[in-house]
């Protein structure tokens, strides 16, 4: 893409978000585990599942509209929980969330984003939140935020399970990517080159997890912070755990991070209300399946007890159309938003959702699909086609 031309696609808004990020921050984001196998399957999954589209049918009004959990959504794609958001440009909780309420879907607040929740909810009283929860090693963080979710109305609580550790991001360690950061000659030289993420930083200061701690302004230690993005998890998170939390959260409860189709029958057996079939982008578990090739599997796991959402490699409107021929109730987008974010703050997030909605109208249409419920299992097949 040459200088100066606006982004046609999401492959564009990377190439625009890796200009105007410093190396590490653009690492960061874009970066998976060790060898990136997981993150390149997730993308060639996609790439080798077909369509077979329908002819001659009415396509004149097309409905992009989902409900979920009695809930409109515009369009069958939620805002992925990301930590850190603060970090691609100061606010950037809001600024996502704030995208993905214009655009009339969920926004997913992360355990680790820079923005409390009740901050978020404060601006945008009727917004769909959703939060997400990493059980840490200390039980105080998951009563507090469960506490504070209830009170400000994020009615559907994430659970992450993919994380017991966190993945090992080498590049990350090779770019010294730590908080608070330490200047290096390295690191200054970075920042040098992109002087208006180093200006926006410098005035707004280092992102911090506010969310975690309960009171406003109660600091948290740097070694806290570290801890978070070391992520200190609770190992001992099993299902008896889930289940106490089960216990605990009158609200919807959605389990990401599931890939084997008997962990799905047990989060159906658990009572969860769905789950999201996720390898985290590529950034655990290096090897681990796509999710797209998961997908077939787990749906017919929990055999319409429950959604199945999808993450994980969505990077077209078509994704969207091949995730839900396989039986996803609708996708969530991660990295996407954070390039949109990293180029142009909260409207380059929705130009980033709009791309996404104008591809998938076009590929609905093109698949004679007036409205979602015509997009059904036939038409797609990983891999080869047989017939
Ligand atoms: C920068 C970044 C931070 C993330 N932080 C979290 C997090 O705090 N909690 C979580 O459950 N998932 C987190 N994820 C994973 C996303 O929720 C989602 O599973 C993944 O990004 C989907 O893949 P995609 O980026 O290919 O769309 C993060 C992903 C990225 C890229």
């Amino acid at each position: 893409m040459k200088w100066g031309q606006e982004p046609l696609n999401i492959g564009e808004w990377r190439t625009l978000a890796r200009r105007r990020l410093p190396k590490f921050v653009f690492d960061y984001v874009d970066g998976a585990a060790e060898d990136g196998l997981t993150l390149r399957a997730n993308r060639q999954a996609f790439e080798a599942t077909q369509l077979k589209p329908r002819v001659l049918r009415d396509t004149s009004a097309i409905d992009t509209s989902v409900c979920v959990f009695g809930r409109n959504w515009r369009l069958p794609i939620g805002v992925a929980p990301m930590g850190l958001n603060g970090l691609v440009r100061p606010g950037g909780d809001l600024a996502l969330a704030r995208a993905a309420a214009a655009a009339g879907i969920p926004f997913v607040l992360s355990t680790a984003s820079n923005e409390r929740l009740e901050r978020v909810r404060q601006d945008l009283p009727d917004a769909e939140l959703w939060l997400q929860l990493y059980v840490m090693q200390d039980p105080s963080i998951t009563d507090q935020l469960l506490r504070r979710a209830k009170a400000n109305r994020f009615d559907t609580l994430v659970l992450t399970v993919d994380v017991p550790v966190s993945g090992l991001r080498e590049q990350d360690l090779r770019n010294g990517f730590r908080l608070p950061f330490r200047l290096t000659p390295k690191l200054l030289a970075d920042l040098v080159c992109h002087p208006g993420w180093s200006l926006r930083q410098a005035v707004a200061g280092q992102p911090k997890f506010v969310n975690l701690v309960e009171e406003v302004g109660r600091a948290l230690s740097a070694q806290a912070q570290a801890a978070l993005l070391a992520r200190a998890m609770d190992r001992g998170l099993n299902w008896a755990r889930l289940d106490q939390i089960r216990q605990s959260w009158p609200g919807k409860l959605v389990v990401k991070g599931v890939l084997h189709p008997e962990d799905a029958s047990l989060a159906v057996k658990a009572g969860v209300d769905g789950i999201v079939v996720s390898n985290h982008g590529g950034r655990q578990l290096d090897g681990g399946v796509s999710s797209i090739n998961a997908l077939p599997a787990l749906v017919r796991a929990v055999s319409g007890c429950i959604p199945v959402f999808l993450d994980s490699g969505v990077r077209r409107g078509v994704d969207v159309i091949k995730a839900m021929s396989l039986g996803a109730t609708s996708v969530f987008v991660g990295r996407p938003l954070l390039y949109g974010l990293a180029a142009q703050g909260e409207d380059g997030a929705r130009r980033v959702l709009s791309t996404l909605g104008e591809e998938l109208q076009r590929a609905m249409t093109l698949m004679g699909a007036a409205d979602l419920h015509d997009v059904d299992g036939a038409t797609a097949h990983a891999g080869n086609f047989q017939s």
